[in-house]
């Protein structure tokens, strides 16, 4: 008795061991097929800490991969989802092999969509196409807008409740198309729909930093508007720490944070557009609303989402973050002559880009 005992747990123990990596039958995909003792609940690391379910959409792509990285680190999390439609299997062994807390399933292609939003509570999605160099954001919205439709009618079927953080570009117009297919699905919470823009912050910090010879950990730079070349309007005049620039360091700055993303295009030369500082942004915007659905207070991002603030359905800028995604949309502020200027510009494309987004999914 006793040692059937102990053979049934030897036996359940060896399924354990693999079973991350074959979440669920599927046919289709031999390399994630499982046998009968090969549950995806069996799963849970001992020791798992109680936290949070984070799916990422996308997880083998260039944010994808090291996203997931840096969330399988974030004692934040305790259940990693990793859903992409090629390389997950490699992908999700590789990241699984992190003495962390968080279990890592993979998913594999459409067919494993919906496993791998059941039950989560925040989904971040990264899928789509990059830029290359000579490329707009809004280039891509071809490919991107008709992959994050089918992404967010999966999360409007599965997890309807789930935070949705949003990195495919044109984020301008991936937003306002999660928005309609919610909205069509009968789902749609504004409270829970959030655009990423924290790039523009980090990259601001940075850039600022370096100008007034501070650590950019020390700095905080306000940005507004969207995520695509003008749209992106950093708040020069409210860095905290408190300071002055130049009109020279305002053209300066105020061009280099715009042009970041296509800075590193560029750079990259045909290989793509930002992935390692988009991760490491992501990261750092998942782990606030992670916080924030923890119930801690205080926390305080730039995020594009629907908003009052401006006359436009979207637009980022400071929200506070709690339990139940954005909890609060700060005002503005105080903005000088030059930014008064670059805010009328940055709607003009902005107006554009959301209406792109509604059409694409009610035309
Ligand atoms: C960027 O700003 C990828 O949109 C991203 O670089």
């Amino acid at each position: 008795m006793e040692q059937q005992r102990q053979q049934g747990a030897a036996a359940r123990r060896m399924a354990t061991l693999a079973s991350h990596l074959r979440p669920q039958r599927a046919s289709s995909h031999p390399q994630m097929e499982e046998g009968p003792l090969l549950m995806g609940s069996n799963c849970r690391a001992k020791g798992a800490a109680p936290g949070f379910k984070v799916a990422i959409l996308g997880a083998a792509g260039g944010i994808g991969q090291p996203l997931a990285l840096l969330m399988k680190m974030n004692p934040l999390v305790s259940v990693l989802h990793l859903y992409d439609v090629v390389n997950t299997p490699g992908v999700t062994a590789d990241i699984s092999h992190m003495d962390t807390g968080a279990v890592v399933r993979g998913f594999l292609g459409q067919p494993q969509l919906e496993n791998a939003l059941t039950g989560m509570d925040l989904v971040i999605i990264p899928a789509g196409v990059p830029r290359k160099p000579g490329m707009t954001r809004d280039d891509l919205f071809n490919i991107n807008a008709g992959i994050a439709r089918t992404l967010c009618e999966g999360i409007a079927k599965c997890c309807p409740k789930a935070i949705v953080n949003v990195i495919s570009n044109p984020v301008n117009s991936t937003v306002p198309i999660a928005a309609e297919v919610f909205k069509k699905a009968g789902t749609y919470d504004p409270k829970r729909l959030l655009g990423v823009t924290t790039l523009d912050v980090v990259r601001a910090n940075t850039f600022v930093g370096e100008v007034l010879g501070l650590d950019p950990r020390e700095v905080n730079v306000p940005v507004i508007g969207g995520h695509a070349g003008v749209t992106i309007l950093p708040l020069l005049s409210q860095v905290n720490p408190a300071c002055s620039f130049t009109s020279e360091e305002v053209n300066h700055l105020t061009s280099r944070i715009q042009n970041g993303g296509t800075e590193v295009v560029e750079a990259k030369a045909g290989a793509g557009s930002a992935t390692l500082s988009m991760a490491y942004a992501a990261a750092k915007f998942a782990d606030a609303c992670l916080r924030g659905l923890r119930g801690d207070a205080g926390i305080v991002e730039c995020s594009y989402v629907a908003s009052q603030v401006t006359d436009l359905p979207f637009f980022a800028s400071k929200v506070r973050l709690g339990r139940s995604g954005v909890e609060e949309i700060l005002p503005l502020g105080p903005l000088n002559e030059f930014e008064r200027a670059g805010l009328e510009k940055a709607k003009k494309e902005l107006a554009q880009s959301i209406q792109k987004g509604v059409s694409f999914i009610n035309k």
